[in-house]
């Protein structure tokens, strides 16, 4: 467990290192990232390389204890390279090319890019293997998906259809191309998606979407076999980031030893409704990568903007709380963004800990306190971890086939996901989000939104869940499309009905209409986005339209499967509906609610040999009252607590339970 900070040493003079690097130590920092951006300076011309101020820098960690993780620089090809190798430049679906000049312009398939990517990073790792102070790697920086159109991901995705499909008849049957005379009838007519269009065959445009999933696993292997044969003592891992991304995150980290996420919540007052539960996803989704505990490899430290007006600076206590929200989620090291504000680049008002003065602060301050909490405690928290009752499954191909085809105004697929889990976190029950093909085990409820592609094994796996005892609950656009992004020829929610014990007669895509669903006790609920009309088959109905042309429709059902139960809900109810469902699942499904938490104040637990760590976390700008049932002590303090507990405008307390 340790705090730590990113530092350029190549962004400051070398006569501020020593004194940069003695206050990190000073403050307790234990990690620092460097060179993830330094291409340029490591490798000044094709061939030349320069690792000896890297040297004098890593040399001076050393001096000071403080361990290095070293990123790869392959987001930021220097000019050299992109001008003797322009095929590393991504092409848009319209021809453009993404120049020089920013960051991330990599075709993950370019040759040349793979080719000299994996020999700077031979080269450093060589280097750095038996460097005292280095302990780790980050692959690349921020994987995000390019949609490139290149000549090599022309050719590569050709192979790759060959390859999944064998013949064009093949395909052609696969992606049902006889609509509108989209037939191949030889191998060189398949490209690419030019153009861009919508209009296109959405079963190309999911395989294409794979493909570059796979092409963006394949290249950071490039980069991970090299470090794992020349270094096999220290860990690599990734900072992913900014949720949701068209990435097989689940697939990168295959290949990784532990995921990291870049954590940046908006800290103006008018996201602080959203920034807490919408990062308290970001962390959730994070932990489940690998379903392990995580890095922060890049967290909040000071307002950011540059390429849009600034954020708010981070309010007195913000910085310290949602470093400790990322801790209680399962983040074992939070790496603070950046040791400080850059003064020259595209990134001067991307505030670090201290500001261009050079003259630590207020919210260095917040951080030196954090820094000696977490170092404090870190004993403590060793050994650690996140035990979940419930599940939220989650999908990369669900989101990019409904991306394809959009199904109703406001039907987001990530988004829904936000809504189901921040009902969650507002009931304490702490969740899971887990790859949709992942082992349930141990889980009490599993969420499983929108299975809009699906096969056999999606449907067996819940079925097993369910009759084992666990409770699931489906939402409509379940069991549309076979994994081709095909539709399925049999009743909604295709093989999902078995369990659901429910199909669907008719649907309304009402979008941004408001309509309204009635519980038993007669409550009315809004809903919106798409309208279900279910037809019962053995389920009950729990819930039922109050208005349009199916008014009195069952809008949502329960059916006894095995020892458990399954739910179907069929529209997007507004989330005091998801309240009241999981409240009233919770006694028979054996979930374990913390009741009444006020607006903006999270509860989430860490358990390990020594008992269970609650983090009771305000994050917002007034005090607020959590009550609490048992005897506690506090970690930071080590005072006594029971009864109601005040937490400060972002406030944290730890306990310990005691006897
Ligand atoms: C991250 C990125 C950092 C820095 C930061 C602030 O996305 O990895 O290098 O740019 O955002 O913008
Ligand atoms: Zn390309």
């Amino acid at each position: 467990m340790q705090i730590g900070v990113d530092y350029y040493p190549e962004h400051w003079d070398e006569s501020m290192w020593e004194t940069d690097i003695k206050l990190m130590k000073e403050t307790g920092v234990k990690i620092v990232r460097v060179a993830e951006f330094a291409w340029s300076r490591l490798e000044p011309e094709e061939g030349r390389f320069d690792f000896a101020w890297l040297d004098r820098a890593l040399d001076l960690f050393h001096k000071y204890g403080i361990q290095i993780v070293i990123g790869t620089p392959t987001a930021t090809p220097p000019r050299w390279l992109t001008t003797a190798y322009p095929d590393v430049l991504p092409v848009f679906a319209d021809g453009g090319v993404f120049h020089p000049g920013v960051r991330g312009h990599r075709c993950y398939n370019s040759v040349s890019l793979r080719k000299y990517g994996s020999r700077i990073i031979e080269a450093l790792a060589r280097h750095y293997s038996s460097h005292p102070a280095v302990i780790g790697w980050q692959t690349d920086n921020e994987f995000s998906m390019l949609d490139c159109h290149c000549d090599s991901c022309n050719l590569a995705f050709r192979s790759w259809v060959q390859e999944k499909y064998g013949t064009t008849e093949q395909v052609n049957e696969e992606w049902g191309t006889v609509v509108w005379s989209g037939e191949y009838s030889s191998w060189d007519e398949l490209t690419v998606p030019y153009g861009g269009s919508p209009f296109q065959n959405p079963s190309m445009l999911l395989d294409f979407q794979r493909f570059q999933w796979e092409a963006a696993i394949a290249f950071q292997k490039t980069q991970t076999e090299v470090l794992r044969a020349i270094c096999p003592q220290h860990f690599i891992t990734h900072n992913f980031h900014s949720y949701p991304q068209r990435l097989d995150m689940h697939g990168l980290a295959e290949d990784l030893d532990v995921a990291s996420f870049d954590y940046y919540p908006n800290p103006s007052p008018q996201k602080q409704a959203t920034a807490p539960y919408s990062g308290a996803l970001s962390l959730d989704l994070t932990r489940g990568i690998k379903r392990r505990n995580f890095w922060i490899m890049e967290q909040l430290s000071g307002p950011p903007g540059c390429w849009f007006p600034m954020w708010r600076t981070p309010y007195p206590g913000l910085i310290r709380a949602y470093s400790w929200q990322a801790i209680a989620r399962g983040a074992d090291t939070v790496v603070h963004f950046r040791w400080r504000s850059a003064a020259a680049g595209a990134e001067q008002f991307w505030h670090g800990l201290i500001d261009h003065s050079n003259v630590p602060g207020r919210r260095f301050a917040e951080f030196a306190q954090l820094c000696s909490e977490v170092n404090g405690l870190a004993p403590l928290l060793e050994g650690t971890g996140v035990i979940s009752q419930a599940a939220i499954l989650y999908s990369h191909e669900q989101m990019a086939a409904l991306r394809i085809q959009p199904q109703a105004d406001g039907l987001d697929y990530y988004e829904n996901i936000k809504q189901y889990h921040r009902a969650l976190t507002r009931l304490g029950i702490g969740c899971d989000v887990i790859g949709w093909r992942q082992p349930l085990e141990g889980y009490k409820l599993v969420i499983a939104p929108s299975l809009y592609l699906h096969d056999e094994a999606a449907a067996q796996l819940l079925e097993d869940f369910a009759a084992g005892g666990g409770t699931v609950i489906l939402t409509s656009r379940s069991g549309v499309k076979n994994m081709n992004n095909i539709c399925v020829m049999q009743p909604l929610p295709g093989l999902f009905s078995r369990a659901a014990g429910v199909t669907v007669e008719e649907y309304d895509p009402v979008g941004g209409d408001v309509h309204s669903l009635r519980s038993p006790d007669g409550i009315l609920y809004e809903c919106s986005q798409w309208c279900d009309i279910l037809r019962p088959e053995g389920a009950e109905p729990v819930a039922w339209y109050a208005d349009d042309f199916f008014a009195g429709a069952p809008a949502v059902t329960v059916n006894s499967f095995g020892a458990g139960r399954v739910y179907y809900i069929g529209t997007h109810a507004e989330e005091s509906y998801w309240l009241k469902l999981l409240g009233d699942i919770a006694p028979d499904a054996g979930l374990t609610l913390f009741p009444e938490l006020p607006d903006g104040v999270q509860a989430f637990t860490r358990t390990g040999p020594k008992g269970e760590l609650l983090f009771l976390l305000n994050l917002s700008r007034t005090s607020q009252t959590v009550g609490l049932d048992k005897q506690y002590r506090s970690a930071l303090t080590g005072t006594p607590i029971s009864g109601p507990v005040e937490l400060a405008a972002y406030g944290v307390e730890i306990l310990e339970t005691q006897g």
